[in-house]
């Protein structure tokens, strides 16, 4: 499920793609067909101006007579009428071509939300895995620059396709009225000029699957300018970054003028191919008004036309080649529709109540073919005890607890409540009965209230006020203008990193689940705020199941089981106490190293 292999096989099966983009354009059908009715007219109406050049010359102005269904035109009324008439046509024209644009926009709009609204969709529930291999940039023009691209270029193309068709149609009406053997050089000669435009497709589908990347590149540049610009000032990498989106950015401007190089040199052929056909046309016409068999009213009327008919056949050729792009979009819409999450939803079982027996039994994972992370590991929680999990980093300690949400499945073994294989629980279930605090702590755009209603949406405010006590936010948040409703910022920019702890712990706290995962992250508290955090976790953790990485003596101490977790294995495991006393034990060492120190701060 990588984004950047795209596989563009059906972007030429047209029938395939209408199927698949079929389910959006039903519900708009008539407004569709209202649209492209309108473009009939719109078309035809470019054929009139050239239509009446033949009475008008051969009339009014060399003096013949016109007879139509047996009235005879007069010279005067002719040179009365077609002036202002040419005017009307052009007002009509005019509405008729406002109400298409409405329209198609409309259209075009509504199917291009729809479509980002369904992939959104699509991509919150996708899993974890997908969210490791692919980058921001790329999920988001994929997921958003492409629906834009397909559905609005679709409508607008096949609207200009219909108004260029039927004005073509319009024109060679008026050419084949006047004369159907000039007419004949002059549509062999158009057909002639739409031919390079076959060979062009498959270069537009490299260019376009290539832009994309490119494109998702950039865009993921930009990101990790923003995410990541304390570290590009500090480590002075203005530089570096800088020229790695110039290279991007250089890197698309290749691949644009490569397209512009295969395609440019159609419009100037078919302007060429044009010509001649014009100038046949003058050489046969020459000889048809000598020979008598044509009138100079009907030659005016038909190279006006021709000249006219140069516009909407260049349209139709760049709107086909142009088409072949616009598939290639639409095909890479509905390769992301059949992305499934892996984290497969076919629990039938309901998790409403507490597991009074957690237990890991033989789980092996790995998150890649490459390399097994987690090997054969097996063991059990009681309901209301504390299990941590210590050891070296890259040990496997966080992977282990996020399977129990099941970001990821095991690979091998199972992971049982009561018996029961999480995999056979609604994942929703699951997922309420456990409340996390990750290890890199995500708060949304917003304010704290919004961030602790995420654990529970209808939380009452004496709820919000208890789990703000308990996670002793109290006296921050009453030091703030606007307390509970001020803003965060970006994940919580304007916070220091205890109190966005806080917040978390007081999030997961409100979601009031049986089973709580703690990802402590040490990380930066001094040891005022690191003895706050650890007295809201103590809270958290009361009366619950705890599997916490344990980087805090108080919670090592307490807890009713300790595994030593090192290459994804549990190399050792006990309470505190017996733990210590294995001599030159794994854990012993780390303790000896890593937390008798602390032991002098914190304790
Ligand atoms: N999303 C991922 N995709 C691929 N490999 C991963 C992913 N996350 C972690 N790993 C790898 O899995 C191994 C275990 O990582 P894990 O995060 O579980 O370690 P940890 O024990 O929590 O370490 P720390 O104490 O530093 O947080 C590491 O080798 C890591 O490189
Ligand atoms: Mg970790």
């Amino acid at each position: 499920m990588r984004l950047d292999k795209i596989n563009s096989d059906n972007a030429f099966n047209y029938a395939y793609l209408l199927k698949r983009i079929y389910p959006y354009i039903k519900p708009l059908t008539f407004r569709i067909a209202v649209a492209f009715l309108l473009a009939i007219p719109l078309g035809l109406l470019d054929g009139a101006t050239a239509f009446v050049l033949k009475p008008y010359i051969d009339v009014v102005v060399n003096g013949n007579t016109l007879t139509v269904g047996g009235y005879n035109l007069t010279r005067d009324f002719l040179a009365m009428i077609i002036p202002p008439g040419i005017i009307i046509f052009a007002g009509i024209q005019g509405v008729l071509r406002y109400l298409n644009t409405y329209l198609s926009d409309w259209i075009s709009i509504t199917i291009s939300n729809s479509v980002k609204i369904d992939l959104f969709k699509k991509l919150v529930y996708l899993d974890s895995k997908f969210y490791d291999e692919n980058s921001s940039g790329l999920v988001i023009s994929r997921f958003l620059g492409d629906p834009d691209a397909a559905s609005k270029q679709l409508i607008n193309s096949i609207k200009t396709l219909i108004t260029s068709f039927t004005s073509a149609m319009g024109l060679i009406f008026v050419l084949l009225y006047n004369s159907w053997e000039l007419a004949l050089v002059g549509v062999i000669v158009l057909i002639c000029a739409f031919l390079p435009m076959t060979f062009l497709r498959k270069k537009i589908k490299e260019v376009s699957n290539k832009g994309t990347v490119v494109g998702g590149n950039i865009t993921t540049s930009f990101n990790e300018t923003y995410k990541g610009n304390k570290v590009i000032s500090g480590y002075n990498l203005q530089m570096d970054t800088y020229n790695k989106v110039k290279k991007l950015i250089r890197e698309t401007f290749s691949l644009q003028m490569s397209l512009t190089k295969r395609t440019g040199w159609l419009s100037p052929i078919m302007y060429i191919i044009a010509s001649i056909g014009i100038a046949f046309v003058m050489l046969v016409g020459n000889k048809l008004i000598i020979s008598g068999r044509l009138t100079t009213g009907s030659f005016a009327s038909f190279i006006t036309s021709l000249l006219l008919l140069y516009k909407p056949v260049k349209t139709l050729g760049q709107d086909l080649t142009g088409m072949q792009g616009i598939f290639v979009a639409i095909n890479r819409v509905f390769e992301l529709f059949d992305f499934n999450t892996r984290i497969v939803d076919y629990g039938k079982k309901e998790l409403n109540f507490t597991p009074n027996n957690i237990e890991f039994k033989n789980v092996s994972f790995s998150y890649n073919e490459s390399k097994e992370i987690l090997h054969n590991i097996s063991f059990s929680a009681r309901k209301g005890q504390t299990i941590a999990l210590v050891g070296n980093s890259g040990g496997g300690k966080s992977t282990i607890v996020n399977l129990l949400p099941r970001f990821y499945d095991v690979n091998k073994g199972a992971i049982l409540f009561d018996g029961i294989d999480i995999r056979d629980f609604s994942l929703d279930s699951l997922r309420n009965s456990i409340s996390e605090v990750f290890q890199d702590n995500f708060l949304f755009t917003g304010t704290i209230r919004e961030n602790i209603l995420m654990g529970k949406k209808d939380a009452t405010d004496e709820e919000i006020q208890k789990v703000i006590n308990a996670s002793h936010l109290d006296e921050y948040i009453a030091g703030l203008e606007n307390g509970l409703d001020s803003k965060i910022g970006e994940n919580g920019s304007s916070l220091s990193g205890g109190q966005r702890q806080r917040i978390a712990i007081a999030r997961a706290m409100i979601k009031n689940a049986p089973i709580v995962v703690l990802d402590e992250a040490t990380s930066a508290l001094d040891n005022k705020s690191e003895k706050i955090v650890q007295k809201a976790l103590n809270n958290l953790m009361k009366d619950r199941t705890v599997f916490v990485i344990a980087h805090r003596l108080s919670t090592i101490f307490n807890a009713d089981k300790i595994l030593v977790i090192e290459n994804g294995n549990i190399v050792e495991s006990g309470i505190h106490e017996e733990l210590v006393n294995i001599p030159n034990g794994k854990y012993k060492n780390l303790y000896n190293m890593q937390f008798k120190n602390r032991e002098l701060e914190v304790v």
